[in-house]
């Protein structure tokens, strides 16, 4: 088959890790007989360096005409990169909301899984370890405190902020179903987190996912404090399956989810909408402190492209190979310097990206 793939290679490791990506994609279709057609779309700075704004009307036509967009990261370091002397709405990272509004890429899957090999780059102890774990942050990423009314203004003389934070039970019901859906084809168990002790929009949360779960009577659905997950995600990261939250509490706590599986560099993620159409990218962001240098994991962003071919092209089998390949690569020994540890081979982005290809059966 013949898919179209938008890539938006993006800022700082951005280019390095879809390169590598790309790689392993050349490979599936050599060895399974697809093509995929690619087309570069500017996003974040990259776009700013060429017409001003991080994202423009075009690329966001292209992205809508392809089968799915593959992504690695955008934004700079806010310190010292000219972008961030621009309104915040013509920053980097205003380009990454509007193509995810734009697109109605609601659902973003984050799925955080500690591989057995990784065990010493993870930072807690043996017995908190056990036999690993396996979970999946289904955060909502087009509503909340991201999309809220926003305003800097002056009261009485002393300069105010506001971000509103909201939410209706539409927005709330069609994630909830998502991460039941998913949960479903898991060990069936739900952890919905939110604030809903001090939070409106919490409660309303609360109450739509117990409607929602109504509909689910085999999973099992339980509710969790924010402040408490941050910790039980330290403490014993085994007892979660489906984590269901809203956009910036899952934005934090897939952060601190993909360091328990040993680096921020092996997180993957899709952003998906109704359709077919979905945005992969990893979780991390551009890594402007090693861009350029050869060092970035290009994991993250192999298994989103893993997880295109499964969402996006149903093409399972081809998943599998991308997924087996990164397994066997740390199996044999393999390491970027994020998830290195003793008697392991140190290897580069670019190496790591050859040894995953050669793997592709
Ligand atoms: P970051 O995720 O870019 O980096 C945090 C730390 O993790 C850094 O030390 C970095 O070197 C390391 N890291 C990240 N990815 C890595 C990889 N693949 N391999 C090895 N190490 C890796 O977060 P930050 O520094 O807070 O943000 C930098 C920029 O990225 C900001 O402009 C931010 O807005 C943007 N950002 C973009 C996305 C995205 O495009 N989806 C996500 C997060 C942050
Ligand atoms: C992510 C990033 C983005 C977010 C930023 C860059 C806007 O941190 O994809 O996790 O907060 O959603
Ligand atoms: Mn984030």
């Amino acid at each position: 088959m013949n898919y179209r793939v938008a890539i938006i290679p993006g800022d700082g490791i951005g280019p390095e890790i879809t390169r590598e990506a790309r790689k392993v994609l050349d490979r599936v279709c050599a060895i399974y007989g697809h093509s995929f057609e690619y087309k570069e779309i500017l996003l974040g700075g990259a776009s700013i360096d060429v017409h001003g704004i991080p994202l423009t009307e075009e690329a966001i036509k292209e992205a809508r005409n392809s089968d799915s967009i593959l992504m690695g990261s955008i934004g700079g370091d806010a310190k010292s990169s000219p972008w961030y002397q621009l309104e915040p709405e013509k920053r980097p990272e205003a380009g990454l909301l509007k193509i995810r509004k734009e697109l109605n890429l609601f659902a973003n899957v984050r799925p955080a899984y500690l591989y057995k090999e990784l065990k010493e780059a993870c930072p807690l102890r043996d017995e908190i370890i056990g036999n690993g774990f396996d979970m999946v942050i289904m955060r909502e990423l087009t509503g909340g405190l991201y999309f809220g009314e926003r305003k800097t203004f002056i009261e009485n003389g002393i300069e105010k902020a506001i971000d509103t934070l909201a939410y209706d039970e539409k927005e709330i019901r069609r994630i909830a179903k998502r991460a039941f859906e998913i949960a479903i084809k898991r060990r069936k168990k739900v952890c919905s987190v939110d604030k809903a002790n001090v939070l409106d929009s919490s409660r309303l949360w609360r109450k739509v996912v117990e409607e929602v779960a109504k509909d689910y009577p085999e999973v099992m659905l339980e509710h969790m404090l924010i402040d408490n997950c941050a910790m039980q995600l330290v403490k014993d990261p085994k007892q979660f399956d489906v984590i269901l939250t809203e956009n910036m509490f899952g934005d934090i706590l897939s952060d601190e989810a993909s360091m328990v599986t040993g680096s921020i560099g092996m997180l993957s993620s899709a952003s998906l909408n109704e359709g077919k159409l979905g945005l992969y990218e990893p979780s991390h962001g551009s890594a402007p402190d090693i861009a350029g240098k050869d060092i970035a994991n290009p994991i993250a962003t192999i298994l989103s492209a893993a997880m295109m071919l499964r969402y996006s092209f149903d093409l399972e089998k081809e998943a599998d190979a991308i997924e087996t390949a990164v397994k066997q690569v740390l199996i044999d020994s393999y390491r970027t310097v994020d998830i290195m540890s003793k008697g392991k081979t140190l290897v580069g982005t670019i190496k790591m990206g050859d040894l995953i290809t050669e793997r592709i059966r």
